[in-house]
């Protein structure tokens, strides 16, 4: 029996490093408030149903895009991968954890978004945290826009950290203005990388690919494209930006998660081979931390065929998308600039998103609300996202319930 025990500090000691814990209050003060929207223990999951606190809610905040996560064919595959291969690779790719699923994979993910080759990883965010560090070196520059996903400047904080000086610029949003100046005040000849999401994680909008592509090409730099909102989401076949756009191979490097539209959890990038190869060689989150176990591996590989055979899926999960913002358009909710099934609701201000939050959650729906320091104050948002598995009795239930909170804090 271990016995918990709050370390005093030394009487010699001024400054104690755990300071700062002990005086953290925010999330105590909110959970006395019952306005605490993080960490929420959910306590059954039926698919597009969760019970939380007792009760059932609509979710409207899940990344299970395609709704895989819950297909019996996707759990079949996993529990006979763990019945063939066990639970865990108990170590890394580099040094005893490359099962022979992991390279086939790797094969039909590569022929999937038609690369030479492809490299898994244990989680997205490790993928680009391993990735990103490993391709950029010193004195190199990398372009990222300014609402990329963490995991995207964590890879160039890492860069950082190991090599010094790296070059970041950080364009306006989407902006592509913004990035050409960018672009433009660095020499022809040196080596730069842009690097942007495909779907915008929190905005629901979809990068400006063709002037981007056009910019890369004029400036010699390469394209780093995160496509964890967008496999599976956009486009006829589910094959994501480049294909919503008709464009074809147009980013020199494609990374996705697999806890998305994949249902299951890990990322990949996606590339010509030499490149693929050099960071399988490089990048220090797949050296050094365990590789994915087999249940997902075989999971991912279950979706993939689904994605494939089943595009219907996709069209469906895009029809709710298109439904739900002309819903709340309709209800007179700013949606921004959402153009897939993740939809944001804008509030700008910190206690009504809160609050419309909660009212939303008292009301039977689950949504998550992204606060300062995420977002400026003054664009606090309440994401809500869809799942193609939703029905349409459920879109209408959940405008229903949004229209009628939003009507109380004065949101419409
Ligand atoms: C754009 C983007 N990239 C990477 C990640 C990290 O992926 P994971 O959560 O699967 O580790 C996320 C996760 O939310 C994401 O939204």
């Amino acid at each position: 029996m271990y016995h918990y025990i709050r370390l005093t500090k030394t009487e010699e000691a001024d400054l104690d490093i755990f300071d700062k814990c002990y005086a953290f209050d925010t999330a105590r003060e909110a959970k006395e408030k019952g306005m605490y929207p993080y960490f929420i223990p959910i306590q059954e999951s039926r698919g597009t149903r969760v019970i939380i606190e007792g009760k059932e809610l609509i979710m409207a905040g899940s990344n299970n895009y395609l709704g895989l996560s819950w297909d019996p064919r996707v759990k079949e595959a996993a529990i006979e991968a763990t019945k063939k291969w066990g639970t865990s690779c108990s170590g890394s790719r580099f040094l005893n954890g490359t099962l022979a699923i992991h390279e086939e994979l790797e094969a039909r993910l590569a022929n999937f978004v038609g690369r030479q080759s492809a490299l898994c990883f244990s989680t997205g965010y490790q993928t680009n945290l391993g990735a990103i560090s490993a391709l950029l070196g010193r004195d190199e520059h990398i372009f990222s826009d300014k609402l990329n996903h963490a995991s995207i400047m964590d890879g160039i904080f890492l860069a950082a950290g190991m090599r010094g000086k790296v070059r970041v610029h950080r364009y306006l949003h989407n902006n592509m203005d913004s990035l050409e100046k960018f672009l433009a005040e660095e020499p022809r000849d040196a080596a730069k990388m842009v690097v942007t999401d495909g779907v915008f994680s929190m905005e629901g909008d979809i990068v400006k690919l063709p002037r981007m592509k056009e910019l890369c090409t004029q400036y010699g730099a390469r394209l780093y494209m995160d496509e964890a909102h967008a496999l599976g989401v956009l486009g006829a076949t589910g094959r994501g930006t480049e294909e919503h756009y008709g464009m074809k191979n147009h980013a020199d490097i494609l990374m996705c998660t697999f806890s998305k539209s994949f249902g299951s959890l890990g990322g990949f990038v996606a590339g010509d081979h030499d490149i693929v190869d050099f960071i399988k060689h490089q990048a220090r989150s797949l050296i050094f931390s365990a590789s994915m176990p087999p249940a997902t591996i075989a999971s991912v590989g279950a979706c993939l065929e689904i994605i494939e055979k089943e595009p219907e899926r996709v069209r469906r999960l895009q029809e709710i998308g298109r439904r739900m913002i002309a819903g709340y358009k309709s209800l007179g909710f700013n949606v921004s600039v959402s153009e897939t099934p993740i939809v944001p609701l804008l509030i700008g201000d910190m206690e009504k998103t809160i609050l419309f939050w909660r009212e939303l959650f008292d009301g039977g729906v689950f949504t998550n609300p992204v606060l300062s320091p995420a977002v400026p104050p003054d664009s606090t948002l309440i994401r809500t996202s869809y799942m193609a598995i939703h029905t349409d009795e459920e879109c209408d239930r959940i405008l229903e319930i949004a229209g009628k909170a939003g009507k109380k804090f004065g949101i419409l």
